[in-house]
C-alpha cells in the first residue's frame, strides 16, 4: 500500500508492516483522517497504541506526516478500496466528521465500505463515528435521521452501536481534530457521536482504555 511522510511517497508490503507494528499493544486506525491531527494526538498520549491514518488527498498528509512519531503511518487510500495489508488490524477506528464518497458510503450502506470496514477491524473492535449537521445536511439528511441512518448501517453490517451522544460545542472543542475546531467557532456546530462494537464470538475487546482519554 502507498504512504507518505512529507512529501516522500512509498510502498509498504505487509512483512514490513509486521515488523512495524511489532511490541505494539493496540492499533488505531483513523480512516478520513484529513490533516492527521486526530493521529498525532493519539499516537503522542498512548506510546503503546500504532496509529494508521488514511486518507484519499496525499495533500492532507504532507505537513503533519513529516514529523510525526514513530508509532503513526499515513497512508494514501480509498476508504471505499482499503489495502489488504490493514485486514484485520484495527482493534480501535475512527471516522471523524467524514464528507464525500465516505459519507455517502456510510449512509448508503456502499459495500465497498462496509466491507473494508468489516474486514480492517478485529474482532470486537471499537468504531468511534462523529457525525456533522452540515456534512449530512448536504447529503440531504438532517443529523438526527442521518446518525439513525448510520447506525442502522452499521447495525446491518455487524456492530453493537449504542444510541448517538450529541456533541456540544465545548466537546468540539476539546476533540483533538481539525474539523471539529472549525465547527465549534463555525455556525453550525451541531455533531453526534455513534459508538459501535464489531460483534464477535471471540477475543476480548483490548482498547477500551482509549475511548476515555478524550470525549465522545
Ligand atoms: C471534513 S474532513 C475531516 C478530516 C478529519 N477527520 C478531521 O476531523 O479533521 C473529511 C475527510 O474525509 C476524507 N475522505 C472523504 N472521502 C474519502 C474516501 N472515500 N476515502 C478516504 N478519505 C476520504 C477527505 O479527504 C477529508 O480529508
Amino acid at each position: 500500500m502507498e504512504i507518505i511522510r512529507g512529501k516522500q511517497v512509498s510502498l509498504i508490503d505487509a512483512s514490513t508492516l509486521a515488523e512495524r507494528l511489532a511490541g505494539y499493544d493496540v492499533v488505531h486506525i483513523d480512516i478520513g483522517t484529513g490533516d492527521g491531527r486526530f493521529v498525532q494526538y493519539i499516537a503522542q498520549t498512548c506510546p503503546t497504541c500504532f496509529v494508521v491514518g488514511i486518507d484519499a488527498c496525499r495533500e492532507n498528509l504532507r505537513e503533519v506526516s513529516r514529523c510525526a512519531p514513530g508509532n503513526t503511518l499515513f497512508v494514501i487510500a480509498n476508504a471505499l478500496k482499503l489495502p489488504p495489508e490493514l485486514h484485520g488490524l484495527a482493534a480501535q477506528f475512527t471516522i471523524n466528521f467524514p464528507w464525500g464518497s465516505l459519507l455517502n458510503g456510510l449512509l448508503t450502506n456502499d459495500p465497498s465500505l462496509l466491507a473494508d470496514l468489516v474486514a480492517v477491524a478485529s474482532p470486537y473492535a471499537g468504531l468511534d463515528v462523529r457525525l456533522n449537521g452540515g456534512a449530512l445536511a448536504e447529503a440531504g439528511w438532517s443529523l438526527e435521521q442521518g446518525a439513525d441512518r448510520v447506525r442502522d448501517v452499521l447495525t446491518a453490517n455487524g456492530f453493537g452501536v449504542r444510541p448517538p451522544i450529541a456533541l456540544t460545542a465545548r466537546d468540539l472543542r476539546s476533540l483533538p481534530t481539525t474539523w471539529a475546531k472549525r465547527l465549534a467557532f463555525g455556525r453550525d456546530p451541531r455533531a453526534v457521536c455513534l459508538r459501535a462494537t464489531r460483534q464477535a464470538d471471540s477475543m476480548v475487546f483490548t482498547a477500551g482504555a482509549l475511548q476515555e482519554t478524550y470525549p465522545a
